[in-house]
């Protein structure tokens, strides 16, 4: 899987990467992440990237001839299932998604800044826009991080337990149930004897019920 991001603020993203898991997904060849700075495809001389809004109003919109170029010269060479834009307006992020996203190909994420792009942008280039939470943040930046850290932990062999990412939240509509690890007693609070029983059924049985539990109690709109 290839992900290009277009951000005007590279940096913010460069040490998100060449970090944990998803550092190790790169090196093992599994995904391949490229941080393209929107900048460098302005042709102004300043390498202005946002201009004032017209109708006037407070806050800068992003131009679209810069993210035109970029997009356009990504586009030649190759093609993408997806062309997706961060922003506060758009459909909710869910596990439901991520797991869509990461059998794709081949995406780009736009990072929006300000009051967001020029609305040609979002009609002519944009596939899918995607919020991940309702509040608006500075940039579109950590959202794209967001979206990238759950699609990526999502393709095979990125995570080392190959069944761990199928037993995370959300994964088939339930929250995860609890889990310990040793000691089997601290201060004399125990972990549950089942989990020490060494009866496999019985185990996946009660991760079920503390699952379903979970769900009712915290989420209960998640199993309607
Ligand atoms: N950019 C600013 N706020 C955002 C949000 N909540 N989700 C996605 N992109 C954003």
């Amino acid at each position: 899987m290839r992900i290009d991001i277009i951000t005007c603020l590279p940096k913010l993203l460069e040490s998100f990467f060449a970090h944990s898991i998803l550092k190790r997904a790169a090196d093992k060849g599994l995904v391949e992440v490229y941080v393209h700075d929107l900048r460098e495809f302005s042709t102004h001389k300043q390498r202005q990237t946002d201009d004032y809004a017209f109708g006037g109003g407070a806050g800068m919109v992003m131009m679209i001839e810069p993210i035109d170029n970029c997009i356009s010269k990504l586009k030649a060479e190759r093609d993408y299932n997806n062309i997706i834009y961060m922003t506060p307006d758009g459909e909710n992020f869910s596990q439901r998604v991520a797991n869509k996203l990461s059998l794709s190909g081949n995406i780009i994420i736009l990072c929006g800044h300000y009051k967001g792009v020029d609305e040609r942008v979002r009609e002519q280039f944009i596939t899918m826009e995607i919020s991940i939470g309702d509040y608006v943040l500075s940039g579109g930046e950590l959202a794209a991080a967001v979206v990238s850290d759950a699609i990526i932990r999502l393709i095979p062999g990125v995570l080392s337990d190959e069944t761990s990412a199928l037993t995370d939240s959300f994964q088939d509509d339930l929250l995860a149930p609890p889990v310990y690890t040793r000691p089997a007693e601290y201060k004399g609070w125990k972990v549950p004897d089942i989990l020490l029983s060494g009866h496999e059924a019985e185990i996946n049985k009660w991760r079920m019920e503390q699952s379903l539990k979970r769900t009712k109690i915290r989420r209960p709109g998640l199993i309607d």
